[in-house]
């Protein structure tokens, strides 16, 4: 069959995770069986701009399903609002310019939420094709079940709660983990759920301390002498939700916010002006719960650590079917869509259906019941 498309370009954009590699071969190689030239472009939407590609041949892409990280390397700019020197430009424009000199038919963009968004709006300003592919670790992309990545990021969790469960019960401890999510809990969820976590704080369950305390309280008079809570990052406190209602309420009332001093998300900036890591959520909540229960608390922060190495079978093979279905649209010259997994089918979706929808983890999600079912507290009154 001859193929509609001529030639591609690929791109892996924000945060990497496992399964990428993966993802690189199978649209490289689909592609290449259907007769097309593969161009990779290095570190995101950046590399776009700035014009630097590396061309992909069948030994450029043999050997890496199994490897994690990117061999493109990735980046999270973005090519409307680019820091350029000590400027933030809109480089749509040499970004198109660059897939012309390319000479690329369509640009595969792997990426997560954000990149779908990117992807979306650049392919408005150009008549070259976009096809994008949903990874992350957070898998909190839209119109897809899951995204690579999530499975190798919640063996990785669930690996580490299962050892914090060694330690804890020897000291009789409680352990705080801290895994990453901002604002969907899917992988505080799956983990804590997998690794038998006694309390999982997510963002979509606004927490009480108290109810939390209670839980630990109870086990203790059961003889359970140590807890594991595992912690989105991205979790809020009942009250913290309240005080943002009354804000947005005060605000709409056309009362005027405070004015805060600006620093960057996650930093708080020392008097001299140097930025300062905020303490993170999981120590915030193990010292409060040391002093709600007296007992000794303690504090694991997974970071990096969950989107390093090598991507789980699940991943290695929903990233290669992944990418091996977007060679067969490309060279059925269908773009515009976002190559996703629904039930056993991996079909396109239009990207503009997907493009700054995030899937976050629904209150009745049945993982939420599955948990509660074997007396995990979500930290909510119930
Ligand atoms: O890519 C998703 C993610 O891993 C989130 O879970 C996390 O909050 C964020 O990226 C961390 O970003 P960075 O690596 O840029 O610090």
């Amino acid at each position: 069959m001859s193929s509609r498309t001529k030639s591609i370009g690929i791109l892996t954009a924000g945060g990497d995770c496992p399964g990428l590699n993966a993802a690189i071969r199978g649209v490289a190689k689909a592609a290449m069986h259907y007769g097309m030239s593969v161009v990779g472009v290095q570190d995101g939407f950046r590399g776009l701009v700035e014009n630097r590609t590396i061309h992909l041949d069948g030994q450029s892409v043999s050997g890496l399903l199994t490897q994690g990280g990117t061999l493109l390397g990735t980046s999270r700019d973005k090519p409307h609002k680019m820091r350029m020197g000590s400027e933030v430009m809109d480089m749509t424009e040499v970004a198109i310019a660059n897939m012309k000199k390319m000479n690329i038919d369509c640009l595969v963009c792997i990426g997560g939420n954000g990149t779908q968004k990117n992807a979306h709006r650049l392919r408005q300003a150009t008549d070259i094709g976009v096809l994008t592919l949903p990874k992350t670790i957070d898998n909190d992309v839209g119109s897809t079940d899951i995204t690579f990545g999530f499975d190798s990021a919640m063996c990785i969790a669930t690996e580490a709660i299962d050892r914090l469960h060694t330690t804890a019960t020897s000291h009789h401890r409680v352990i705080v983990c801290e895994i990453m999510g901002h604002d969907a809990g899917w992988l505080a969820l799956g983990s804590g759920i997998a690794g038998g976590a006694d309390v999982i704080l997510i963002p979509e369950v606004p927490y009480d301390l108290e109810v939390v305390a209670d839980h630990l309280r109870e086990r203790r008079k059961h003889g359970k002498r140590f807890s594991i809570i595992a912690v989105a990052e991205g979790v809020r406190s009942i009250l913290e939700v309240e005080a943002g209602e009354a804000e947005i309420a005060m605000l709409k009332a056309g009362e005027k916010k405070k004015k805060r001093k600006k620093s960057s998300p996650g930093l708080h900036v020392s008097e001299d002006g140097i930025p300062l890591v905020q303490e993170a959520v999981a120590s915030r909540i193990a010292r409060r719960l040391q002093t709600l229960t007296g007992v000794e608390a303690r504090v694991t922060s997974l970071g990096h650590v969950q989107r390093g190495g090598q991507p789980s079978a699940a991943d290695r093979l929903l990233a290669t079917r992944l990418g091996t279905k977007a060679g067969e649209l490309l060279a059925d010259g269908v773009y515009d869509v976002m190559v996703a997994v629904q039930g056993t089918e991996i079909l396109p979706v239009q990207l503009s259906e997907v493009a700054g929808v995030k899937k976050v983890v629904p209150p009745d999600h049945p993982w939420i019941s599955t948990a509660r079912l074997v007396e995990t507290s979500l930290g909510d009154r119930r």
